[in-house]
This record gives C-alpha cells, sequence and structure tokens, in this order.
C-alpha cells in the first residue's frame, strides 16, 4: 500500500515529494511539525484521527513563534489531512506527520523575508518505544533555557541528543531536566508519577511540551478514575520513590516505566493506575467509548 503526501498542494505518492537542498528551514531548524496517529478499528473497519483539531492548533501556535504565515485555515488542515490519510488507504494503525516550513530556497539565518509552505504525510507506524515496560535513564542533556516548547524543529536536537545517549547506554528512553534542575519530560513523551494517590506531573513552566497525551490522561484520570493531577517541579529523586510512573505521547501512547537510573519503579511491573489508564485510552483512540467520540475524525466514507 503506498503512502501519499500533500506537498505543493497536491496530493501525490510519498516519494515523489521532494525538497530541494537550499530549502532554509533544513539548515536551520525554522520549521513547526505535528505528529498525530490514526488508529485503526478492525471491527468498525475505520482509521479514527485523535485529536486532530488540536494538533493543529498546537501547530499554529508554533508558527506564530517562527513567523510562518500558515496559507491554510484550522478547517482546511483538518480537510486536508482527512483527504491524504483517505488516499493513502491504509487498513492499520499510522502516523501522520504534517510540517509547516521556510519553504523559500535561499540561506541565512534568520525568520524574516522567507516563504512558508505546509506539507503533510502519512505512513504505518507501529509502537514507539517498542516495549510495554520501558527501562530509563535521566539525562546528562538539559533543555536549554528560555525556549519556546513547541514543536519546532530546530529544538529537537537536545531530545536527539538525550536519545541517542539513553539507546546506547542499554535503557529504551531518556529522561530529560531542565536548565534547573527539574524533571521535564522524556525526549518524545511527557511523564507522569504516581504517589500516595495523586498523579503529579511537571508543569509548562519547567519546559516540556505540552502534549496532547498528557491532556488527554489528566482529563480521563480526572472524570473516568477520580484522580487528581497536580501540575508541580518533580525532583529527580522523587522519580526513585514513585508509586509508578509512565510516559505519555502521541507516538508512544501510555508506556509503562519498569525502571530509572537502574532503580526499578513498582517493582518493575505495570502499576494499577496506569494499567486502567492505558485500557481507557486503548478504548477511546479506535472510538469504541463513544462518551469520547468527538476526540476521533473517521477517515473512511462509509
Ligand atoms: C518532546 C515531546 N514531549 C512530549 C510529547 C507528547 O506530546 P503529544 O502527546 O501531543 O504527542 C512529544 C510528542 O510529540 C514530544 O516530542
Amino acid at each position: 500500500m503506498p503512502s501519499y503526501a500533500y506537498f505543493k498542494k497536491k496530493i501525490i505518492p510519498l516519494e515523489q515529494a521532494n525538497i530541494n537542498v537550499m530549502t532554509n528551514f533544513m539548515h536551520y531548524g525554522t520549521g513547526v511539525f505535528e505528529g498525530i496517529r490514526g488508529n485503526w478499528n478492525k471491527q468498525r473497519r475505520q482509521l479514527y484521527l485523535f485529536r486532530l483539531r488540536e494538533h493543529y492548533e498546537r501547530m499554529l501556535n508554533g508558527c506564530q513563534i517562527l513567523n510562518i504565515d500558515m496559507p491554510y485555515s484550522l478547517d482546511e488542515l483538518c480537510d486536508i489531512t482527512v483527504k491524504v490519510t483517505a488516499k493513502s488507504a491504509f487498513e492499520e494503525d499510522i502516523y501522520v506527520r504534517p510540517l509547516a516550513y521556510k519553504s523559500s530556497e535561499a540561506l541565512g539565518v534568520r525568520l524574516h523575508n522567507l516563504e512558508a509552505d505546509f506539507l503533510v504525510f502519512v505512513f504505518p507506524w507501529g509502537p514507539y518505544l517498542d516495549t510495554d515496560r520501558a527501562r530509563c535513564v535521566v539525562s546528562s542533556w538539559r533543555f536549554p533555557k528560555e525556549v519556546p516548547r513547541q514543536k519546532l524543529t530546530g529544538l529537537y536536537v537536545t531530545n536527539a541528543l538525550a536519545k541517542t545517549e539513553a539507546v546506547s547506554g542499554g535503557f529504551d528512553e531518556a529522561i530529560m531536566l531542565n536548565a534547573d534542575g527539574y524533571v521535564a519530560e522524556g525526549s518524545g513523551e511527557n511523564i507522569f508519577l504516581m504517589k500516595n494517590g495523586k498523579l503529579i506531573t511537571p508543569p509548562g513552566s519547567d519546559g516540556p511540551l505540552i502534549g496532547i497525551t498528557r491532556n488527554t490522561v489528566i482529563q480521563l484520570a480526572k472524570n473516568e478514575l477520580g484522580i487528581d493531577t497536580i501540575e508541580r517541579h518533580v525532583d529527580r529523586i522523587e522519580l526513585y520513590a514513585a508509586d509508578e510512573i509512565f510516559l505519555t505521547g502521541t507516538a508512544a501512547h501510555i508506556t509503562p516505566v519498569a525502571e530509572i537510573d537502574r532503580r526499578k519503579i513498582a517493582g518493575g511491573e505495570i502499576g494499577p493506575v496506569t494499567k486502567k489508564l492505558q485500557k481507557l485510552y486503548a478504548d477511546i483512540i479506535v472510538n469504541k467509548n463513544t462518551k469520547y467520540s468527538s476526540w476521533c475524525t473517521p477517515v473512511y466514507k462509509k
């Protein structure tokens, strides 16, 4: 099954969507990306895009930061994405990658006097961390201070350094601290701790991306399990004493953390709250739980 891309205002096969080597964003990280999941419901033979509008709302905020004049409205972005996903016709879980970028074929470090464009493509992508219990390590790479926590392509070099440091040390994922030494997030996920019956997650002011899965989990914990989430500073040491820890992200879904810095969390097992949230989330993203149907955009016309 071929993948398709929406590129330069047309839907074309993904392998034909190529960019000139002088394109500005490739050199200076002047792009904003998103990651959206399409989740396949086998019984209904339908693919659901999860929280599509919220992803594009966040992307438009990122565009503001980079002075990218997005050539499409929020509705048009959603519409293009449904069309390119439908054209790809996958019957499995997929990932959608939109990118708004400085498209001028012009070098020079700046945001001004550059054109911008938008593309989006679709491809099948299975579990991101490829483990049901992640072994994590606190990274020696810290987030730089006063950097906008948006999905700006140039910012992800620190995350890439952290991830490779973790994987080359035999771990699945890196936990990143901010410049003040507080826990911020994983290299591609938000982090939650369960302690004494409450969920805790670092606040946006400590550097994490404000994840859409993070927001989903906060709502589900409150509405379905009666558990409040406290947003506050988290010290590295607190991680070791947590009752449960899990990571959240569009790519990683809800991934339990079994180990941090070679210390077992929840005895290395999946904690009870993590398990309940995983089950709720797994049903919701394939539109099995109709209470949350408004979060699921069907791709195929019936
Ligand atoms: C650094 C980082 N943190 C957190 C997240 C989770 O965000 P979301 O749940 O919106 O996918 C991501 C996901 O893309 C990420 O790249």
